[in-house]
């Protein structure tokens, strides 16, 4: 089960670290320019893959540790759910730069409750 916790880490590690850089890092110095949109939109297709990386490596360890019946996981995989919405909608509506605030927002709460869920 290390391997599986060490993938799911590593995808949350993309997943919310990615967010952190390009507000911090990336935005701030190329807002509205051609390579932000390259970046943004390579983050994008890399999350996708993270996000499927989550949930294959959720689902074993759900599984595993017997936790189906969790509210704390039945909570998280909604804001999962939410977030694999509001991920699809901003890569077709880029644009809308509302989303990026709340997609971090709910990765942030799904962080707290996969910690509080953790072993
Ligand atoms: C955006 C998506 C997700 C993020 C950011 C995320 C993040 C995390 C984090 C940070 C932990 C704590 C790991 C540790 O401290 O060892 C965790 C644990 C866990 N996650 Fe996720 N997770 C996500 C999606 C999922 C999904 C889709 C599932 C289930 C289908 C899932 C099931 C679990 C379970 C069962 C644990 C607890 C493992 C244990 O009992 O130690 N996660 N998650």
């Amino acid at each position: 089960m290390t391997v599986v916790r060490w993938l799911h880490l590593l995808a949350m590690g993309f997943f919310v670290g990615g967010q952190l850089v390009l507000v911090a890092a990336v935005v701030p110095v190329a807002r509205g320019t051609e390579q932000m949109r390259a970046m943004a939109r390579r983050f994008g297709y890399g999350t996708l893959v993270a996000l499927a990386v989550l949930v294959v490596t959720g689902t074993q360890m759900a599984s595993y540790y017997h936790r189906w019946s969790d509210g704390t996981l039945h909570v998280k995989l909604a804001l999962v759910a939410v977030a694999g919405v509001l991920v699809g909608v901003h890569i077709r509506r880029p644009a809308w730069h509302v989303l990026d605030g709340a997609i971090f927002v709910v990765s942030l709460a799904i962080v707290w409750l996969g910690v509080a869920l953790a072993h």
